[in-house]
């Protein structure tokens, strides 16, 4: 584990903080330094049973380590502990929090003042999505929400909390929703909001958003973009293929977007994100609060969001990384994004290289996330070779994903050579989201080699 900054960052800047307090009086008595100490030392020991999420060699799931500013920001604003709720409860953070999601506003092109927009942070991908479908349900009663099968688990759950039908809607072999069972859809005349996904969890796919947005002007419905994987690479848009050029292209168009800034953004958890365009859905949060709200006539941020209390520190965080890291295309942020997508483009050529895989039919991955499959007389035995590989890798401390996949994806999958016995094959699956997964892919194509060979050759 490389040696942690965070500490050395906090000491200076605690000592500022606390003399910014320094005229109140002092209170409290000593604290049991030594037990407090011990069981820090317990906490230690039980983080241990963890994969190396922090490391280059971690290059499985949706996980990104926050950046160490992130994490110094977040822990000197736990020694206020602000709320978000209310400038009541945290007045510099909410303030810091509308400049933060002014800068994601703008990145997708929306205006520089919030009159242009409505926005804010919440806990999580799947709060902002209900956020979405919420407003959604509200402008289009009784009429359906419709995804792509591909798109996140959670819109199906959340519309049934919500009490909204929602429909899935075939994807094809990129993964991307099929535009022909989407129009297909529409022609029933009972389609409200359309859920479009750039950027899919299991292999990045983006929906044709460009042309969705067309079937829109026929057809007329709101248009959600679930962008929570994706939305950054709109930052490096012009490096990335014409379909997906294209599709971010056209978000400014949504009706609403959502981005975790805690999946790519470089935040800790519990830092999500969703932006109307037209501010005047505003209306549908209207409540009263009789216990806050007192301190400013300024907007509280639990006026526009469902959730009462939020972490300031999460919005203090985002906030000190964007400072850092401006969200502009050619800067440091944005070439990060890039290195991850290099290494993806990388490991998906040597797969392509190689005649013991299968890759993807449709080419090279959209994003930055690559998934293949292990060629075998059977689509059963397939799937076994990929657990074994998959746990041969992670003897060897690499550490991939699995996924299960149509196994008509995939290159020469209807040859004699592969049976079908079963429509869903499990693949590796590899998110290369890390920077640094560009300059360590041959270390980790070489780990990865020696776990086939054990494998595949025993
Ligand atoms: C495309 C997409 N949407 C929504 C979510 C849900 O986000 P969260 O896990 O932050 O609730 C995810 C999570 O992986 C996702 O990939």
């Amino acid at each position: 584990m490389p040696h942690d900054p965070v500490p050395g960052l906090l000491s200076r800047a605690t000592e500022l903080l606390e003399a910014e307090f320094a005229t109140l009086p002092a209170f409290g008595g000593p604290l049991p330094k030594a037990a407090m100490e011990w069981v820090l030392e317990a906490v230690a020991s039980r983080l241990r049973d963890n994969y190396p999420y922090f490391h280059p060699l971690y290059a499985g799931q949706m996980l990104k380590p926050p950046h160490p500013l992130a994490r110094a920001a977040y822990a000197l604003a736990m020694t206020i502990n602000p709320n978000n709720h209310a400038r009541d409860g945290g007045r510099a953070s909410s303030e810091m929090e509308i400049e933060a999601v002014r800068q994601i506003a703008a990145m997708f092109g929306w205006g520089e003042s919030r009159s242009k927009y409505l926005g804010h942070l919440t806990s999580s991908g799947t709060m902002a999505n209900l956020e979405a479908l919420w407003v959604a349900g509200q402008l289009a009663p009784g009429k359906r929400i419709v995804g792509s099968e591909q798109a996140h688990y959670t819109h199906r759950r959340i519309s049934a909390v919500l009490k909204l039908d929602y429909t899935e809607i075939s994807a094809d072999r990129h993964g991307r929703m099929s535009l022909e069972a989407l129009e297909a859809e529409l022609r029933k005349g009972d389609v409200g909001t359309v859920v479009a996904t750039l950027g899919s969890t299991a292999i990045g796919a983006v929906d044709p958003l460009d042309q969705i947005l067309a079937l829109k002007q026929r057809y007329g419905f709101r248009v959600h973009v679930d962008a929570a994987y994706g939305g950054y690479f709109t930052l490096i848009s012009d490096s990335l293929a014409e379909p997906a050029r294209r599709a971010f292209a056209a978000v400014g168009q949504a009706d609403s977007i959502v981005i975790d800034p805690h999946k790519h953004g470089l935040q800790p958890y519990g830092c999500g994100c969703v932006l109307f365009r037209d501010p005047a859905v505003g209306r549908f949060y209207k409540h009263d609060s009789p216990y806050t709200y007192f301190t400013s006539k300024q907007l509280h941020l639990g006026e526009i969001s469902l959730e009462c209390s939020r972490a300031g520190a999460a919005a203090v965080a985002l906030w000190a990384t964007q400072q850092l890291l401006p969200l502009v295309p050619g800067g440091a942020f944005a070439h990060g994004l890039a290195q991850g997508r290099s290494a993806a483009l990388e490991l998906d050529r040597k797969i392509r290289g190689d005649s013991r895989f299968q890759p993807l039919a449709t080419g090279a991955p959209e994003l930055d996330i690559v998934v293949w499959k292990i060629k075998a007389d059977t689509v059963g035995r397939s799937s076994q070779l990929a657990q074994e590989i998959f746990d041969a890798c992670a003897a060897r401390d690499l550490h991939l994903a699995l996924v299960q996949l149509p196994l008509t994806w995939f290159v020469d999958s209807t040859g004699n050579a592969d049976r079908i016995d079963a429509p869903l094959v499990t693949c590796l699956r590899s998110v290369l989201m890390k920077p640094e997964h560009e300059v360590w892919l041959e270390r980790i194509w070489d780990r990865f080699a020696g776990a086939c060979a054990e494998t595949m050759e025993k």
